[in-house]
């Protein structure tokens, strides 16, 4: 075998290798409890996550919510009922927010 038919059999190889391997897809939505939530508190360069009616929202790039804080509020938690009962804005907000997955009970 000459170097020139090596060299296409390992470019063959890594093809396939890069088909198979294929990076997975990120499809599934994210599901964690309340206890798995409360990492995500946007501190320590962690992402910040907060949860109403079961669905998390990613506030992370929000600039209302710098190291996941907002108005005395923290990220890691489900505020469903502070967003309803102790913002000015209520669930409005959530409307433009980039929801990221649901807890799980
Ligand atoms: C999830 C629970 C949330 C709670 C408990 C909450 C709470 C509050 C509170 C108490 C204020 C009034 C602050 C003041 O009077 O000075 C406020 C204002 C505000 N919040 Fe929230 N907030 C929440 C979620 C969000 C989200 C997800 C966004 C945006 C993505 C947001 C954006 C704002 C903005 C822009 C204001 C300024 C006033 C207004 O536009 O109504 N908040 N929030």
């Amino acid at each position: 075998m000459n170097i020139r038919q090596r060299i296409v059999i390992i470019i063959a190889l890594l093809l396939l290798i890069s088909c198979t391997t294929s990076t997975p897809t990120n499809d599934e939505p994210l599901r964690l409890t309340l206890t798995e939530l409360a990492e995500f508190n946007g501190k320590d360069g962690n992402k910040a996550y907060i949860a109403v009616d079961g669905i998390i929202y990613d506030v992370s790039d929000d600039p209302n919510w710098v190291n996941g804080l907002h108005n005395g509020f923290e990220a890691g938690k489900d505020l469903s009922v502070e967003i309803k009962n102790a913002s000015p804005h209520g669930v409005s907000k959530l409307e433009g927010a980039i929801k990221v997955g649901e807890i799980k009970k």
